[in-house]
């Protein structure tokens, strides 16, 4: 019970999840790996984007993990089911909670979906949503630059207004959208200018508090809670730069990031 959570990420984009899973489950104790050298899997092929996530999983049962959170939209399309089938653990993706909290929200039945090359690709959101509903009208769209605009940490400048902007243009034509899903982690970084481009009217789905909230409700079903007798004292690895990790990571977390391990895993 006092094992930590696994959170994996391509970067540094699975911290808008693993900032939930801190709001909601204070007690429990995260161990977060993002592969920031490799950074970003959504142009990367299915084999490549599989073999990263997997060692990346190696590192972290070694770790001793009691659940994995695969806080990466890419990584859970291409391997959510192998790791399911190959994991004693439970294992949990970040596609179908965004779904299911799109399809909560939506009163039009008419739901956007944005994502890197190889989310869209894979059409794992639109299989997600036409299995919890049907009748719905799904409109998704690739969005390759905002991955690398928010590893550079420059997410909240002007020029990556512009970007978010332009990149919309297709999805406004859409009058009758009103929800749209950030199916990429990364993107909650991006929202205000996402909100802005798209206008009030359409509600923005970030797929991170539905996450926390199906990760709660596995932990209790399966008996294996933190007792919550300790502070936890989360740990931060990067396979890139700690230093611009760190900054990212204290810019968007309510909890201080101190000290970021760089680490090998592709040996
Ligand atoms: C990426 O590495 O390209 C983005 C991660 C994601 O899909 O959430």
């Amino acid at each position: 019970m006092d094992r930590p959570i696994g959170v994996i990420d391509s970067g540094v984009g699975g911290l808008t999840v693993a900032r939930e899973l801190m709001r909601q489950l204070p007690k429990e104790q995260l161990i977060y790996l993002g592969d920031t050298v490799r950074c970003p899997y959504g142009p990367r092929p299915k084999e490549e984007v599989v073999r990263f996530t997997t060692e990346m999983v190696t590192f972290l049962m070694e770790k001793q993990i009691k659940m994995l959170v695969i806080a990466c939209n890419t990584a859970t399309a291409f391997t959510l089911d192998y790791l399911r089938e190959k994991l004693t653990i439970p294992v949990i993706g970040v596609i179908d909670p965004g779904a299911r909290a799109a399809i909560k929200v939506t009163e039009t039945k008419a739901i956007g979906v944005i994502g890197t090359e190889g989310t869209i690709k894979s059409q794992a959101y639109p299989e997600a949503l036409k299995q919890i509903s049907a009748g719905l009208n799904i409109y998704d769209l690739a969005c390759p630059q905002f991955v690398p605009l928010v590893e550079s940490g420059h997410f909240s400048s002007e020029a990556a207004e512009q970007v978010v902007e332009t990149s919309l243009e297709p999805l406004k034509r859409h009058k009758e959208l009103d929800t749209l899903i950030l199916g990429c982690t990364h993107y909650p970084l991006l929202t205000d200018w996402i909100q802005k481009a798209m206008g009030e009217h359409v509600s923005i789905i970030s797929s991170g508090e539905e996450t926390a909230r199906e990760v709660s409700a596995i932990m209790s079903y399966q008996k294996i809670a933190c007792d919550g007798k300790r502070i936890p004292d989360h740990q931060f690895y990067t396979t890139g730069s700690p230093i611009l990790f760190e900054q990212i990571a204290n810019r968007w977390m309510d909890y201080p990031v101190n000290t970021v391990e760089q680490i090998v895993i592709d040996q």
